[in-house]
């Protein structure tokens, strides 16, 4: 057992904010299946959706495949909409307080979107959330627009000039994401280098495969947060460590998907431990099945943590996030009141 139902029920209790989740990858089951049986015998088959659902572990390289799959299935912007939407639901009814939700804009010329058109159905999907929505103190969502390691500079560049223009409409950041097997970092820096610029912030997946030059070169280049960092050698953990820069990090993605060992070996404790900012987050909750509230129980059960070191992680989560200083510091009093002012 992976945790006690009590510990699960605490965290669910807890007012959290999720800092790392792929908009697709946080799909829920039932609409990727219900997508996917619109378009069966076109582009599609189902055993390759049924494929996805809740397997104990994935290969990295077989989650990108999924990614493909799930990708060929929301091409339109009418989808876009409803999964984020429910992604917000779904956050919400966890007691995500805030989010920032990462997502790739898409050019489908075939399927008649642009990445402004993409970026149209994610705002529409988090204003139908809010319509239709009663509760009274309410999840606070930001985006971060997400370049695919896939892509070229230009395209790269695309996607943080798109970025800079919709900061009215709540993007504070780029993410740089993507199969850490393919690509090349240099290829990227000009686009995160633009968007720093511009006064957006910045988050990198790395270490998610051991690449000691490459991880090298995101640390020189000081993102504002980091991603995973499981592949490290020791030279590079102390690198991580004079750098302080937080690391969101995704227990059940990270053993799912084989880029650590298991739960209990998890880098968690150590970077805990030694004080180094830490975020919890979910990554996919769609493709790893899981919640915040799970990852949070997760965590409580295989590096004992204290009711109260659970608290604080969900309090100085506050602290990471890409909000202006004065709406931190409001994100950060608020949580401090709905935890109860126990953990000041
Ligand atoms: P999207 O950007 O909303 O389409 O969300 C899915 C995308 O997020 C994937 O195609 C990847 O580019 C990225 N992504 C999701 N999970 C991971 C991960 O664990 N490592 C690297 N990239 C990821
Ligand atoms: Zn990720």
């Amino acid at each position: 057992m992976l945790y006690r139902p009590e510990q699960l029920v605490f965290c669910q209790a807890l007012p959290k904010i999720e800092l790392h989740a792929h908009l697709n990858g946080s799909i829920r089951d039932a609409t990727l299946r219900e997508l996917a049986a619109q378009l069966n015998g076109t582009s599609i088959s189902m055993p390759d959706v049924q494929l996805r659902t809740q397997q104990a572990s994935r290969p990295l390289g077989e989650c990108f495949k999924l990614f493909d799959v799930i990708h060929q299935i929301t091409t339109t912007c009418a989808a876009i909409t409803r999964i984020a939407r429910e992604v917000l639901a779904d956050m919400a009814a966890d007691n995500v307080v805030y989010a920032e939700l990462r997502t790739t804009p898409k050019s489908l010329p075939r399927h008649g979107m642009t990445k402004e058109s993409y970026m149209s159905a994610v705002f529409q999907g988090i204003d139908d959330y809010y319509a239709a929505s009663s509760r009274a103190h309410d999840i606070q969502v930001r985006l971060l627009l997400s370049i695919d390691r896939r892509q070229s500079t230009d395209e790269a560049l695309e996607t943080a000039r798109l970025a800079v223009q919709l900061r009215d409409k709540g993007v504070v950041g780029l993410d740089l994401s993507g199969n850490p097997s393919v690509g090349q970092w240099e290829t990227w820096v000009p686009a995160l280098d633009f968007a720093r610029q511009h006064g957006l912030r910045v988050a990198v997946h790395a270490g998610e495969v051991y690449n000691p030059e490459e991880t090298a070169a995101i640390l020189a280049w000081a993102p504002d947060r980091l991603g995973h960092m499981c592949c490290l050698d020791a030279s590079l953990e102390q690198q991580l460590l004079l750098s302080r820069v937080p690391i969101e990090l995704c227990l059940s993605s990270n053993v799912i998907t084989g880029s650590v060992p298991s739960y209990q070996d998890h880098h968690f404790a150590a970077l805990h431990n030694g004080g180094h900012s830490v975020v919890l987050c979910t990554d996919d909750s769609g493709v790893f099945a899981t919640t915040l509230s799970r990852e949070y129980a997760i965590a409580a059960s295989a590096f004992t943590l204290s009711d109260e070191q659970l608290r604080q992680l969900a309090l100085t989560a506050a602290d990471h996030v890409f909000l202006e200083p004065g709406e931190r510091q409001v994100l950060r009093a608020r949580m401090e009141q709905l935890l109860g002012g126990s953990s000041k």
